[in-house]
């Protein structure tokens, strides 16, 4: 049985926060919860909802396409004024730092993150391994300082980046933006549809909002277009366009089109955005088949392994092997698949590509010296 008190003060924050969770979530957080029900405090029960409700993951260049899509934008303005919403422990706002002073473009970038735990791990700026899997050895070494086993981002890419701890539905802000990312936050809020009129109040006309790669809200295309180069990026749209093309959703374009004692010309409008907005769903859905390809997979593969779901792993790892023949993290998972397999030998050869491919993850020598004096 839930303890009533405790469900209710939980259930208060979450409001408080216009913070949405799924009940199998709700109900196993609250049973942990109360496990220590007799140190908790109101205090420390808001900050381990928000730091355990609201899932914190996030990972350096994190949707690359994206990353590379803004290299080529970038030097095509002088000034840039970005924010990251939901930006976690940083991860996305200093990435964004990197390819900015790469390509010498003037921004400035403010984080925003609803966990004060979290915004104050992105003002310290070091991480573990984990949080830079997807680097290759040169950019390990061009944006870090290796600190013990932590990677703590140079100083060069620190400036005119700023972090600050709020909800983004109750903070104000005294000017607009250029670029704001929104990657995995509105699955969090509990009205999406105000964040996103909010976001695009908050940005420049043409300013590009940034979702993740894999997400889709359609509220987002009635005030927004996808850039077809890169689908999870959108540009505003001017409110003078939105009145005159009636950009508009496809429940309520179908809803116009049976009307049928609206003028043909209309109508042929209507049937216009309609087409235009097929087009753009098929763009994008196309891309994501296409995108959802080396990260997402390893994720599931990440997700397998740690459920002991071995058959599940290796299927997926077959494939990535496959196409990214490369890459060490499809190396290191066959190396613990086969190590979780008891085939240690198999495992060492595994492990020893993925080692030659990036000698800078401790946890594949660590693996390695497990795997000693087999073969
Ligand atoms: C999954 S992380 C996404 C991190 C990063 N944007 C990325 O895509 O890698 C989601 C983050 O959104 C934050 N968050 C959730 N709701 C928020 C809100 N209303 N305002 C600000 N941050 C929020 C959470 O605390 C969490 O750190």
């Amino acid at each position: 049985m839930v303890n009533e008190n405790l469900a209710t003060q939980v259930s208060r924050i979450l409001s408080k926060h216009r913070l949405k969770i799924n009940d199998r979530t709700l109900k196993r957080f609250l049973t942990a919860l109360e496990s220590i029900n007799d140190v908790l405090t109101p205090e420390l029960i808001e900050i381990l909802v928000l730091d355990n409700l609201t899932i914190g993951e996030s990972y350096f260049f994190r949707d690359r396409k994206v990353y590379n899509f803004l290299r080529k934008i970038l030097p095509s303005k002088s000034d840039w004024t970005v924010l990251s919403i939901g930006c976690s422990r940083g991860e996305e706002v200093y990435s964004f730092s990197m390819v900015a002073k790469e390509v010498g473009a003037n921004f400035e970038i403010t984080g925003l993150d609803v966990s004060p735990q979290r915004i104050e791990e992105a003002k310290v700026g070091c991480y573990k391994f984990w949080s830079v899997r997807f680097l290759d050895e040169n950019e390990l070494e061009s944006f870090f300082n290796k600190v013990g086993d932590k990677f703590c981002v140079k100083s060069d890419y620190r400036t005119n980046v700023t972090f600050t701890a709020g909800n983004f539905l109750s903070t104000s802000f005294d000017k607009k933006f250029d670029i704001i990312f929104a990657r995995r936050v509105l699955l969090y809020v509990e009205n999406e549809g105000l964040a996103i009129k909010k976001m695009y109040d908050l940005l420049q006309d043409e300013g590009l909002l940034v979702l993740g790669l894999g997400e889709y809200f359609p509220q987002v295309l009635e005030i927004f277009e996808p850039i077809a180069e890169c689908p999870c990026v959108y540009r505003k749209i001017q409110r003078k366009e939105i009145a005159t093309t009636a950009y508009k959703n496809v429940s309520e374009i179908r809803k116009t089109a049976d009307f049928t004692a609206k003028p043909r010309a209309e109508n042929a409008n209507v049937k216009d955005e309609s087409k235009k907005l097929k087009a753009q769903k098929e763009v994008i859905t196309k891309t994501l088949e296409r995108e959802l390809n080396l990260e997402p997979a390893l994720r599931v593969v990440e997700h397998c392994l740690e459920n002991k779901k071995l058959i599940e792993a290796e299927n997926f790892l077959r494939k990535l092997v496959h196409n990214f023949p490369t890459h060490y993290l499809v190396w290191k998972y066959l190396g613990i698949l086969e190590m979780e397999k008891g085939n240690v030998r198999i495992a060492k050869e595994y492990l020893k590509k993925a080692a030659f491919l990036n000698h800078l993850d401790d946890e594949i020598w660590q693996l390695l010296r497990l795997t000693k004096g087999n073969g």
